[in-house]
């Protein structure tokens, strides 16, 4: 058992020490957003869905707006973020969004494997997926009137006028935070084990998508570096994990595969395809804590997925 991450959990309970995480890795990075969003649009096509949405909102965005922009850059009329803390600053939106056109106007291949191991989906091919974007519609998503109106979105973020096409809602944590029936596609990356109740996280986004709408989430089951094993988030007793949470503003929720899929449902999704990472080694089952002793071997052995789910027409 690590002793630090329970350590910070008590100092986060102290007066003088910040519970928000500094910043969250990946979309500091526009080539890492431009790979993501690329993946999530690729999967998209694969699976037999409509790889370009109008409306799209992304829930946790972190460091910047980046993968919404590639989005914005490939096509989506209206990009709404929503995130519990506004990790995104003003300035970095911009520089990655600058770096994002560069991209686009280059047709630059996805970033794949070996420029960032960690991010799933993977695809067959990095090619640039000009049979997604052809020329016809890359040179409409980046007329200089357009780009230029996504920039000053940008630039007055905090003051969004009615027309506007980038919303960066935060916190968020109503439904009635996005239109009913309104958005073309939800998407998410490394974020919905980070939500603490997906039952109502789900439900919002069955409120928030129009009929036939679609949902593209990849969910990463592993323990954050929290403990030594993988999966070792699933041996800690509830008090114990409730310490090493404090007063942090989210955390790992550690429901597995089988708990989304379920709440998928019963939000009223039908599920179109499910892209699992299994992994070996990590903890076996007698070292789990008590309520996760009776997961599936499926569920103990999942150490990522892709779901990809639609509302019905
Ligand atoms: C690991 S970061 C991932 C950031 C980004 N998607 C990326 O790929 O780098 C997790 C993000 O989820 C956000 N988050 C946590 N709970 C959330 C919730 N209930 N709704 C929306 N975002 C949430 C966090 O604030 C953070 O921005």
């Amino acid at each position: 058992m690590r002793i630090r991450p329970i350590l910070r959990g008590v100092k986060s309970y102290l007066p003088f020490f910040s519970s928000t995480p500094a910043s969250t890795g990946g979309t500091i990075s526009a080539r890492y957003c431009y790979s993501v969003w690329l993946r999530h649009q690729v999967t998209l096509f694969e699976s037999g869905l409509d790889p370009h949405p109008r409306i799209v909102a992304e829930l946790g965005p972190g460091d910047s707006l980046g993968i919404g922009l590639a989005a914005l850059l490939s096509g989506a009329q209206r990009y709404i973020a929503l995130d519990v803390v506004a990790h995104a600053a003003p300035d970095r939106n911009l520089a990655v969004f600058d770096e994002l056109m560069a991209l686009f106007r280059d047709r630059a291949p996805i970033p794949d494997d070996a420029a960032f191991p960690q991010v799933h989906p993977r695809l067959a091919s990095y090619d640039f997926p000009i049979h997604i974007l052809d020329d016809e519609r890359l040179q409409r998503a980046l007329a200089p009137e357009r780009v230029q109106k996504i920039r000053e979105d940008l630039a007055s973020l905090y003051h969004p006028a009615d027309d506007t096409c980038v919303s960066y809602i935060c916190p968020w944590s109503d439904v009635d935070a996005v239109q009913a029936g309104s958005v073309d596609l939800v998407f998410s990356q490394a974020v919905l084990e980070h939500v603490d109740d997906i039952r109502f996280t789900y439900g919002a986004c069955y409120q928030w998508l129009k009929p036939g709408g679609v949902m593209s989430h990849q969910v990463d089951f592993k323990s954050h570096g929290i403990t030594d094993e993988w999966n070792g988030q699933w041996g800690y007793p509830d008090w114990l994990w409730t310490i090493t949470r404090g007063r942090k503003p989210y955390f790992i929720n550690r429901e597995p595969l089988s708990s989304h899929l379920s709440a998928i449902r019963e939000a009223g999704f039908e599920i179109v395809d499910v892209l699992p990472v299994h992994r070996d080694g990590g903890l076996k089952r007698r070292e789990l804590a008590g309520r996760f002793r009776s997961m599936s071997d499926d569920d103990l052995g999942t150490a990522s997925a892709h779901i990809l789910a639609r509302k019905p027409r």
